[in-house]
């Protein structure tokens, strides 16, 4: 398979959907300017392609889990908005363009962000007729868990707690398994579960979401120092002036990437149960490292 390809095609198809879906409707012109700014800013949406892989690696339709992919990448636009906010990264530049807040101001990019979570479950719950609604149920659940106070923005307060202080490697993997590892993992296992993954499909999908999800942030933390701005649509060197605690900081660079070769590995052993369906799984676990966007 060509994943240069798969993840375009991906792409493309969740991009037309979010503005369907992300309605202007009975929302205050100035908000929906600013979520749909966020939005729309690009992205690689790789929380929404791995929706689709997951669906497809157990031999499920996209069309099925369209409203979930939506419902992902809101939740990450969101913690986006508000991680970019002065009183957490302070940052100027997302997806190459000023961040919501300096365009928006900080009172209309909290409420977008507020507006953008709220929003993504709405999308679940009221666009997913095809599935089950038991299983919409649990995976309602899911997302919830990933995204608050035991997953992502728990992570988030990890981060912050962290910042200026000498972590152990193990603290640090706790902060990055949640502020970036839930989600992620939780896309590629409520991909499956709607589309009906049996117990030891999810049980392989969410060992394989675990150690991608964990690979992301760790590659994340490298392209602070290495990428470009412009190819990261992102201030460079803002993780080591804002002295955050980072794989590179804690480890060092050479540590961190072989750290993120063995999480692919076992990402990518946890899949053996799987057929050539999973390839493009198998095949975003060596993106996710070899990325330079
Ligand atoms: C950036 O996420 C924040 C992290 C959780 C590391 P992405 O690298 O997926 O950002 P976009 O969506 O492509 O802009
Ligand atoms: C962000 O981690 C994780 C989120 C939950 C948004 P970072 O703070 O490293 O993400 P970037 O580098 O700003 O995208
Ligand atoms: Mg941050
Ligand atoms: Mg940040
Ligand atoms: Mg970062």
């Amino acid at each position: 398979m060509n994943l240069r390809t798969y993840l375009a095609q991906h792409k493309a198809l969740v991009e037309q959907r979010i503005n369907e879906y992300l309605s202007a409707d009975g929302m205050p012109a100035n908000l929906h300017k600013s979520m749909a700014y966020s939005l729309n800013a690009g992205g690689k949406r790789i929380r929404p392609v791995l929706v689709f892989a997951g669906a497809e690696a157990v031999g499920g339709d996209i069309k099925r889990v369209m409203p979930l992919a939506v419902t992902l990448e809101m939740i990450h636009t969101f913690s986006l908005i508000h991680d970019d906010l002065p009183a957490m990264d302070d940052d100027d530049l997302r997806r190459g363009k000023p961040t919501n807040h300096k365009v928006f101001g900080e009172a209309t990019a909290i409420l977008a962000g507020d507006a953008l979570l709220a929003e993504a479950f709405w999308i679940l719950t009221k666009a997913s007729p095809a599935c089950a609604p038991a299983l919409v149920l649990d995976v309602i659940c899911d997302v919830a868990e990933a995204s608050g106070a035991r997953g992502m923005t728990g992570g988030q307060v990890f981060d912050m707690e962290a910042t200026g202080k000498a972590l152990t490697e193990a603290e640090l993997e706790n902060v990055h398994r949640h502020k970036t590892g839930k989600l992620l993992s939780v896309s590629v296992v409520g991909g499956a579960k709607l589309c009906g993954a049996t117990d030891a499909q999810l049980k392989a999908l969410s060992i394989y979401g675990a150690a991608i999800g964990l690979a992301f942030q760790i590659a994340d933390d490298i392209l602070d120092i290495e990428g470009t701005e412009e190819e990261i649509g992102k201030d460079v060197g803002s993780d080591v002036d804002a002295h955050k605690a980072t794989y590179p900081a804690i480890i060092g660079i050479e540590a961190a990437r072989i750290k993120e070769r063995c999480l692919v590995d076992e990402a990518i052993s946890a899949l053996a149960i799987f057929d050539d369906k999973a390839d493009p799984l198998r095949e975003i676990a060596k993106y996710i490292v070899d990325r330079k966007t």
